[in-house]
């Protein structure tokens, strides 16, 4: 390969490069449709039914003195008098699933609590 060659070569490359970096306008809108689809399983989450005959989230939050917005989640991490300690919301989160809502055991962390928090953030 020539040295003409080679340096040709080196600026079509630092061209692409460039290219790639100065684009985060690409990757937010990654970021922006990956949440929009976090959000939209929390949504289907709300209303799922984890066992037969058990109430869904929707059932005891969508309206009345129980109603849950994004404010109300945004108050934890609080002392929660059923857990018998200052709990985060996705464990008050984990524990309504179990004890409301006859659903599993969701370890922190999970999709399923990440995607019913991030759902209930837009509410
Ligand atoms: C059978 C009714 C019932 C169901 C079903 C239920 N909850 Fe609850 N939830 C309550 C009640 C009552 C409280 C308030 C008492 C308490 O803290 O346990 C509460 C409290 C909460 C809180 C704290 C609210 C606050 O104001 O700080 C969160 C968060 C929550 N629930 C989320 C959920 C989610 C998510 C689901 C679905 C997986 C769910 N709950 C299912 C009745 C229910």
């Amino acid at each position: 390969m020539t040295a003409r060659k080679s340096t040709a070569l080196v600026f079509i490359f630092s061209l692409v490069a460039a290219a790639f970096l100065l684009h985060p306008g690409e990757a937010q809108g990654d970021a922006k449709s990956e949440l929009a689809d976090v959000v939209k399983k929390g949504k289907a989450l709300w209303t799922k039914q984890w066992k037969k005959g058990a109430k869904t989230c929707a059932t005891c939050h969508d309206r009345g003195p129980n109603k849950l917005t994004a404010k109300r989640l945004n108050a934890w991490p609080k002392y929660d008098r059923f857990l018998k300690k200052v709990a985060t919301g996705q464990e008050k989160i984990a524990q309504m699933i179990k004890k409301m809502s006859m659903g599993p055991e969701v370890q922190l962390g999970a999709d399923d609590l990440t995607a019913l928090e991030a759902y209930i953030k837009t509410r």
